[in-house]
């Protein structure tokens, strides 16, 4: 593992992206100096994104998907038929339904977004999540997320969804055409970036928490001459996802796989639902350096879980084995301080 300073970060920087090689970056500063020396960092980085831009235009693939055959019954992973508005856009989900072809359940759109969990249609059966999952479920989380609390992350090493977008546009050019799903997406400042973004075919906004959901909506509605085509808002499990298998070009978890019950799960059906080609990219907090000296720390780790229900962050090698164990290749990885933005590639 490399280590890079910040007066050679630049130019390792950029050699790296240009042979697509592990980066890693340390902040062993104070916080304060942490702040700015990745500020100025990422500046640098994004400044080369806009410098190769006139050279380098994005070339879109013209074989657009039909956008709603990638949706699959959560129950028997089965396609669903569409009844209701030709038109997709986020505002078409109420009034619409989707079938299912094989085991017929119907899951009728709601305001906000389609409830297409495998409970979606029950009446008095309930169940809960584990904690990490359940929290963002809570109407007051949810409204906080974009208003302050996502903005803290930068902490912990995160740079802000727009420079992340920037960094993962380099990871997402071989798909970029192509439908892409935000998977725990929260309150969408992800997704809403990708159909602004004008490079998605479809953009898929999914989370388990119906109240994130409800944020995203909002965020759209309020804003003047969104483009509301080919965004859908899907409430789903991770480790069931409603899509059908090989149909999608992309999926992005941004600051997600440390909320998931079972990250393996999770991944798994990420990998079962990328056609060949396509393209995990995720964001979390990694656990590292001192935390790894800690004696038996994986052990105290998977006990905790045990107890809590829910998974804690994983060592850079966990996340790279757990790709390798699901089916992924050519995994590569960026780093900064805590944070981690991370691929892997469905073999073709
Ligand atoms: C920290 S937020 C990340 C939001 C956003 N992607 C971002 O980059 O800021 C984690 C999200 O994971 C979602 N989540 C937790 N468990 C989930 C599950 N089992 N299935 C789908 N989403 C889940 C939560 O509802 C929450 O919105």
């Amino acid at each position: 593992m490399a280590t890079v300073t910040s007066s050679n970060f630049f130019s390792v920087f950029l050699s790296s992206r240009l042979g697509n090689s592990r980066r890693c970056f340390f902040q062993p500063n104070s916080l304060p100096i942490l702040r700015q020396t990745f500020a100025e960092k990422v500046r640098a980085s994004s400044t080369a994104f806009v410098e190769t831009k006139p050279t380098e235009p994005i070339v879109v693939d013209k074989e657009v998907r039909t956008s709603k055959n990638v949706l699959a019954c959560p129950i028997c992973y089965q396609p669903m038929t569409w009844i209701g508005d030709s038109v997709l856009s986020v505002d078409s989900a109420a009034g619409s339904s989707l079938q299912c072809n094989t085991c017929k359940k119907t899951y009728s759109g709601q305001e906000t977004h389609f409830d297409l969990t495998a409970a979606s249609g029950t009446k008095g059966y309930g169940e809960s999540m584990p904690p990490a999952t359940e929290f963002f479920r809570i109407p007051l989380i949810s409204f906080l997320y974009e208003r302050g609390w996502r903005q803290n992350f930068v902490l912990g090493g995160f740079p802000g969804p727009e420079k992340e977008f920037e960094l993962m546009k380099d990871y997402l050019k071989p798909v970029l055409g192509g439908n892409i799903i935000d998977a725990s997406c929260g309150s969408g400042l992800f997704a809403r970036i990708f159909a602004k973004s004008g490079l998605f075919s479809l953009v898929v906004a999914l989370d388990y928490s119906e109240n994130m959901l409800k944020q995203c909506y909002e965020f759209v509605k309020q804003e003047q001459n969104f483009p509301k085509e080919n965004l859908i808002l899907a409430r789903a499990d991770i480790s069931r996802l409603p899509f059908v298998s090989s149909s999608i070009d992309a999926v992005h978890a941004g600051a997600a796989i440390h909320c998931w019950p079972s990250p393996s799960t999770g991944v798994a059906e990420i990998s079962r639902v990328l056609r060949p080609g396509g393209v995990f990219v995720g964001t979390t907090y990694i656990l590292d350096g001192p935390f790894n000296l800690i004696p038996f720390s994986r052990l105290l780790r998977q006990s905790m879980m045990q107890i809590s229900g829910s998974y804690a962050f994983l060592a850079e090698e966990e996340i790279e084995d757990l790709c390798r164990a699901c089916g992924l290749v050519d995994f590569k990885c960026i780093r900064n301080s805590r944070f981690v933005m991370f691929t892997a590639t469905k073999p073709n």
